[in-house]
């Protein structure tokens, strides 16, 4: 993960990120879940790729991001990191590949860096998480944290809202951010909290945060790659931003072809490959020649 200057493709490295921290220029992450995906984001310049478990939900059809599992997540983040050639992967650690010990989660995370490629793994919560960032570290795997609306524990904390909007819970934010700053993470996102708390993290923490619904303070942004584009049909949050309606085009795209081949319109001339007149007639006689012929009986 070093950084050459004269080449464009080559990857980000973690010292990149801090230095964009440092000098105010803002980092762009945006989840992706496939080949495709990953190569137009990285060919518009984004920073970070984030293979997010919100492909259990996006992507595979689950009700939420609970189910989705690390062999299942690894298909993608191989795909994604195929794709991704100057912007950094990060992978997701989906619910249950983390939470039961150090162990488990270094032989997960390792499979996310050793099997599919990522260069970095996220996981989420502080508290318990705490001892899981400085294993993960400790093997050598970058880790980002991830704080506030943390979707793996909705339940715990009272649904999918907002988070640190006490004075009591916005300064609980703040000490579990800078314990994974300490615990070794070198980015923290910051999910659904008042974007006054997510200024004073952003200005207390050496490494960036990256706000999802956290105001603009955050050192960078992240959005789910369907939300932005308009490719699912739920109502967006609050914080998103639709950049464009694919579903919409894609649909249109969908009717269109389904009603040119029923009526024949496709496929055209343009579609079509043709043979040479000559081996037409020979492929045609050879036909009929075979046609006509007795068949033997068997
Ligand atoms: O899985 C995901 O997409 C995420 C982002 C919302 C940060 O964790």
């Amino acid at each position: 993960m070093t950084s050459h200057p004269s080449s464009p493709r080559s990857k980000l490295s973690l010292t990149d990120l801090a230095e964009r921290k440092a000098h105010g220029e803002k980092l762009v992450m945006v989840t992706a879940y496939d080949h495709p995906g990953a190569r137009l984001a990285d060919a518009a310049g984004v920073d970070m790729i984030l293979v997010g478990d919100s492909a259990a939900d996006n992507v595979l059809g689950y009700d939420s991001t609970v189910p989705v599992t690390v062999d299942e997540l690894l298909v993608l983040v191989r795909a994604v990191a195929r794709g991704a050639r100057r912007a950094l992967v990060v992978a997701d650690m989906p619910f249950g590949s983390f939470q039961v010990s150090d162990e488990t989660a270094v032989a997960n995370a390792v499979r996310f860096i050793k099997e599919a490629g990522a260069d970095a793994v996220k996981i989420e919560g502080a508290g318990p998480s705490l001892s899981r960032v400085q294993a993960l570290v400790g093997a050598g795997i970058p880790v980002m944290g991830h704080v506030g609306l943390t979707p793996q524990s909705a339940t715990m904390l009272g649904g999918f809202k907002a988070q640190g909007r006490t004075a009591t819970k916005a300064r609980r934010l703040l000490t579990e951010a800078r314990e994974l700053e300490a615990a070794g993470c070198f980015a923290v996102v910051l999910e659904a909290v008042p974007a006054a708390v997510a200024a004073r993290v952003s200005d207390t923490l050496h490494v960036p945060t990256i706000g999802i619904g956290a105001g603009p303070a955050c050192d960078g942004q992240v959005l789910v790659w369907h939300d932005l584009l308009g490719l699912n049909d739920r109502k967006p949050a609050r914080f998103v931003k639709r950049y464009a309606d694919l579903s919409t085009e894609i649909q249109r795209a969908l009717e269109a072809y389904a009603a040119d081949v029923r009526s024949g319109a496709f496929p055209a001339e343009e579609h079509t490959y043709t043979i040479p007149e000559d081996e037409l007639e020979l492929f045609e006689a050879a036909t009929e020649e075979r046609e006509e012929a007795p068949q033997a009986d068997g």
